[in-house]
């Protein structure tokens, strides 16, 4: 059997936490958060879903909106960003990738708004009507689950890659536009899994409130690098249509999300949370 290995998995990573790191405060109290299932379901209810669903199937499993989240939404993950800056992991793989990023444990610990709106039923019922996919959150032990990724140093980006599905079944990524005073741009190739239909290359900046949806596998996707003084934050989230995953996929997404995501630290922590260790 083989086991789809992504191509940032196993090259050496060095990991520098911002200058900031360990100084890390209690974000302000915001104003009063959005009900998330209210301001999707007002959003949702004036788009052409049909359209919509026809679209996602025509761009193989793909779908960009300009204009997704609700304003105040919107708002308060830009204001959570911000306040999570400390609570940044910083990765570096030579060639391919350079960035920050901040895991579902942080974000459950300090954003927590960001976990409800991952869990919307409006949400999960409106991406089931594009997907024509039974969708589920994916497994509490998966750092990707939802996350927000920073491009806040030049250079930062990621290259050319799929959002592989080590999963039984589908992998869905949802990526929200949160921050952006950037260049960065969603550059990404349609049908490349097809042979049907020729590759259709397309290229979209995704500002504050937009909305990328995809079937994880058929996506051939990348994030430009940032220029100087430029700062960049996009919110994602994943969803499955089969949670489980055998033993082998589950040590290799473990090793990769170690190295090249979230560091040893928030990943097997929980892993050892969950065999009871409390190390
Ligand atoms: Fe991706």
């Amino acid at each position: 059997m083989s086991t789809p290995i992504q191509d940032d998995v196993f090259v050496e990573a060095t990991s520098a936490l911002p200058a900031s790191a360990g100084t890390s405060q209690p974000p302000r109290p915001a104003s009063p958060a959005p009900d998330p299932d209210r301001a999707v379901a007002a959003r949702t209810r004036q788009f052409d879903n049909a359209r919509l669903r026809q679209d996602f199937a025509d761009q193989g499993a793909f779908l960009y909106l300009d204009d997704f989240l609700a304003p105040e939404v919107t708002a308060q993950l830009a204001q959570s960003a911000r306040d999570l800056l400390v609570e940044v992991n910083r990765n570096y793989l030579p060639g391919h990738k350079q960035g920050g990023s901040v895991s579902r444990h942080t974000i459950d610990r300090l954003a927590p708004f960001i976990a409800q709106l991952y869990r919307s039923k409006e949400l999960i019922g409106w991406l089931e009507q594009m997907s024509g996919d039974r969708l589920q959150v994916s497994p509490a032990d998966d750092p990707h689950a939802y996350a927000l990724y920073y491009y806040t140093r030049p250079g930062d980006h990621i290259g050319w890659h799929y959002d592989t599905s080590y999963y039984d079944g589908r992998r869905y990524t949802v990526l929200l536009g949160v921050i952006d005073e950037s260049s960065c741009r969603l550059d990404y190739e349609l049908h490349t899994r097809n042979p049907d239909i020729a590759d259709q290359p397309g290229s979209v900046q995704i500002p504050p409130g937009g909305l990328v949806f995809f079937d994880g596998d058929k996506l051939r996707h990348r994030i430009s690098p940032a220029g100087e003084n430029e700062m960049r934050v996009s919110l994602t989230f994943e969803y499955v249509t089969n949670p489980n995953m055998r033993p082998w996929r589950r040590f290799i997404s473990n090793m990769k999300d170690a190295i090249a995501y979230f560091g040893f630290r928030q990943v097997f922590r929980q892993l050892m949370k969950r065999s009871g260790d409390t190390a």
